[in-house]
């Protein structure tokens, strides 16, 4: 995938961030805030999934669109999950988090505002360089997919589940799952399902497609709360234990938690059909078994 690693680089999020927050005036402190966030880099996985998936179905830059809608609201997620009111994490992708490098209501705007822009942009006709246009019908399906997994059936139910079970020692393993499938796995899901749609895919693919994204964004909050406590990955250290939040952790240690999470990974393999010839197979490798 190293040619679409290089496609969607950091100044393109740089160029995405100047575009639809831009530094000229009114002066705005939520879209210095927006791009301060845009510009923070992360790993952009589910950008590198949106189209890896396209790519998957024969065309890659087809899939920008949806990898810059789905990392707009991933990044609003990360700002929102770092607020005092919900994790308070003074740490983000090595630098301070939004609300701290800007104020708690600057951080809030510029997170509703990523989300709304999200949508914008996996809608607007003429903006993208290098994108392939999308049908009507194409938009349509993205615009539906991204919003299922960010609301309240996916992404936010997983927040507030999350916080629901924070402190609460009864929870099972199977809440757990629940919440990490939902709080991670749904948007993970769209990340495919929107390559998938660029792509071309029939109905019946971008629903497996969703299905297999789901189970590999389910791994990688796994391999997330297996790596809490470690340092090196720009946020914060061992905060999980020390909120009480419900994690792998809570019932099993970072060992068994990657052998569990390379037994779903392989399982998720086999029933999407992905084989080792395939690109995709070892950037899906490389995400989930990731050491920071
Ligand atoms: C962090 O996501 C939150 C989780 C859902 C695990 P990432 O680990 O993808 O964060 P960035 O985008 O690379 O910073
Ligand atoms: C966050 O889960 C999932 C989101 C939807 C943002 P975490 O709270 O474990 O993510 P980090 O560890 O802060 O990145
Ligand atoms: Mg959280
Ligand atoms: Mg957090
Ligand atoms: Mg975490």
């Amino acid at each position: 995938l190293q040619p679409l690693r290089d496609l969607f680089d950091l100044n393109y999020l740089k160029f995405v961030a100047e575009t639809y927050c831009p530094s000229r005036e009114p002066r705005s402190p939520t879209r210095d805030c927006m791009r301060y966030v845009l510009s923070g880099g992360g790993k952009r996985v589910r950008a590198l999934f949106c189209l890896g998936m396209a790519d998957f179905y024969g065309a890659p830059r087809a899939g920008l669109r949806g990898a810059v809608a789905v990392e707009m609201v991933h990044a609003y997620s990360l700002v929102h999950d770092d607020l005092p009111l919900m994790d308070n994490d003074d740490w983000r992708r090595g630098r301070p988090s939004a609300h701290r490098a800007f104020s708690e209501v600057t951080a809030l705007l510029a997170g509703d505002a990523l989300l709304t822009d999200a949508f914008s942009v996996l809608s607007d006709e003429h903006f993208f360089p290098w994108d392939q246009s999308l049908s009507i019908e194409a938009q349509l399906l993205s615009v539906k997919e991204l919003s299922m997994a960010a609301g309240s059936q996916g992404m936010v139910l997983g927040q507030d589940l999350d916080v629901f079970f924070t402190g609460q020692s009864s929870a099972s393993l199977s809440d757990v799952e629940v919440v990490h499938r939902h709080k991670t796995g749904a948007l993970m899901g769209a990340a495919a399902a929107l390559g998938a749609i660029a792509g071309g895919a029939t109905l019946r693919e971008i629903h497996r497609t969703r299905q297999f994204g789901l189970a590999i964004g389910h791994v990688f909050q796994l391999i997330d709360d297996s790596l809490d406590d470690i340092s090196g990955t720009g946020k914060s250290c061992g905060k999980d234990a020390s909120q009480g939040k419900l994690t792998y952790r809570s019932f099993m240690s970072a060992d068994e938690i990657r052998k569990r999470a390379k037994g779903l990974t392989q399982q998720a393999l086999d029933e999407f059909g992905l084989t080792p010839e395939n690109q995709l197979f070892s950037f899906i490798r490389d995400l989930v078994f990731r050491e920071h």
